[in-house]
């Protein structure tokens, strides 16, 4: 499974760490930035994720600040279903009950060891279908 990984400066440092933790699990991990710690606007990375992991069926990591407004950001886009976690069970249930395609860090909020097992979670996590599909199909009818 291929991963698309974007923070803004706030989320760097946690993302940079992440993507490391992806890697050495045998993931492929793009990085669309940011890539230094000059003052940027969330948004621009949580557009960049969303749509390149709707558009190829992929994962995504996102990380800003407190995760929120770049969450807020990829569910905007058509087919994002990101998803805020601060630790491994809502992480899990996100993929498990959410189909969740991106999760979300504040990198102000927690740590790595604690996103890592979040992450980890998250990725080894597999949608379970039934009456979940039912719900996750309601929910994107309501993108219109
Ligand atoms: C940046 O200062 C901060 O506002 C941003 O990273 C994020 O927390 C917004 O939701």
């Amino acid at each position: 499974m291929k991963w698309y990984a974007g923070s803004d400066h706030a989320g760097l440092e946690l993302k940079n760490e992440l993507i490391a933790v992806l890697r050495d699990r045998g993931y492929e991990v793009e990085d669309l930035g940011t890539k230094d710690g000059a003052s940027v606007d969330y948004p621009d990375y949580g557009k960049a994720v969303a749509e390149r992991v709707v558009a190829d069926g992929a994962l995504g990591l996102l990380v800003c600040g407190t995760g929120n407004g770049i969450a807020m950001s990829a569910n905007k886009v058509h087919g994002a279903r990101a998803a805020l976690a601060t630790e491994s069970f809502t992480a899990r249930m996100a993929r498990r009950h959410n189909d969740a395609n991106i999760l979300v860090f504040g990198g102000r909020v927690v740590g790595k060891g604690v996103a890592s097992d979040a992450l980890i979670a998250f990725s080894e996590a597999e949608f379970e279908g039934g009456r979940h599909k039912r719900r996750v199909d309601k929910l994107m009818a309501l993108e219109g």
